[in-house]
């Protein structure tokens, strides 16, 4: 941890950040040296799951203090590429995108953050800490999202949907699920604990062993990587949607009959990663719908900001780990 100055940006929000979320990928920056540096820097602040209450803004801005923020974490590349020219950043096709606390710019692990107004998401003030999961959930609501798109071009009406994974992608994945009147089908490889208590207050249903899932489903959200599952998705599904990444999984021998089923049914799997805009507003409508005790469940440790690499331990039971920036 290092003291710096606080920053002088006129033009932004100034934030008291209160909580970040630790994920995967952070482990994989913090621990194994993924991700990328701010040029000439050797060093970056880590961490893109945020939560900030606004001590300053900027006159006009839609912002005042005292306001609880998330700020975005992907920014456009600068040229920009046609996607980036519209604020869809999050369908970047140069690559040259940067994002806070993974690719080139300091992330929101600080006790004081700026951010300009247009990155930042104003949330329902009676989320307290559960505002923390609007990265995550903004994840899941472009991925779901896609699904919606991709179903359309096919008459699809959605009904169901399969989740792969029970960690906090997979359950906010669920929960936008039930949101939208589906039937959800939840699958992780725990056989008790904390996720499938999640899964069946949501009202949806929790397997352990995907063989047992017998219904139809419509929507397939992969969110474990694990190439097995993602064919087992491709098999099921109409859409699947891919959410996670393989990482060092082991290859799997691959099956072509998944692909005259996916022909002879067009069928669809389409990736997704990060999220724009109405990805973000959605998910902090999401949370601001969904029962505060269940979004609470959510968030399993909180470890203090001097010990904050605590967090990079898994521990049983862990679904969402956060780190506390106030100093108490
Ligand atoms: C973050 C995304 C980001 C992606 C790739 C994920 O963990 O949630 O916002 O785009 O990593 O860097």
């Amino acid at each position: 941890m290092v003291d710096r100055e606080d920053p002088d940006r006129p033009d932004e929000l100034l934030v008291e950040g209160l909580l970040v979320g630790m994920c995967g990928t952070d482990v994989e920056i913090i621990r194994d040296g993924f991700g990328w540096l701010p040029p000439g820097r050797d060093r970056i602040v880590p961490f893109h799951e945020s939560l900030g209450r606004v001590l300053t803004a900027p006159p006009g801005s839609g912002f005042a203090a005292g306001d609880l923020v998330a700020g975005v974490v992907r920014r456009p590349d600068p040229e920009p590429c046609p996607a980036c020219a519209v604020d869809a950043w999050d369908f970047c096709r140069n690559g040259k995108y940067t994002e806070r606390g993974i690719k080139e710019l300091d992330g929101y692990g600080m006790q004081r953050w700026t951010v300009p107004p247009k990155f930042a998401i104003k949330l329902d003030p009676t989320l307290g800490d559960a505002g923390v999961l609007t990265e995550p959930a903004s994840v899941v609501a472009k991925a779901w999202a896609q699904a919606e798109a991709v179903a359309a071009r096919s008459h699809l009406p959605v009904r169901s949907a399969l989740i792969t994974g029970a960690g906090p992608i997979g359950l906010l994945a669920a929960l936008l699920g039930v949101q939208r009147g589906l039937e959800v089908h939840v699958v992780d490889r725990v056989t008790d604990g904390r996720k499938p208590d999640l899964v069946t207050t949501l009202g949806a249903t929790y397997y352990s062993d995907l063989s047992k899932v017998t219904a139809d489903v419509d929507v397939a959200i992969e969110c474990t990587g694990v190439a097995q599952l993602i064919w087992e998705c491709a098999r099921r599904a109409s859409v699947t949607v891919l959410a996670g990444l393989t990482g060092d999984h082991d290859p799997v021998p691959l099956d072509p009959s998944v692909f005259d089923g996916m022909v002879l049914g067009n069928k669809t799997i389409v990736g997704t990663v990060n999220a724009g805009l109405p990805d973000y507003t959605a998910a902090a409508e999401a949370l601001s719908e969904a029962s505060r005790p269940w979004l609470h469940g959510l968030i399993t440790r909180r470890v203090p900001l001097d010990r904050f690499t605590d967090a990079l331990q898994k521990e049983e039971d862990d679904v969402k780990v956060v780190v506390d920036l106030v100093q108490r």
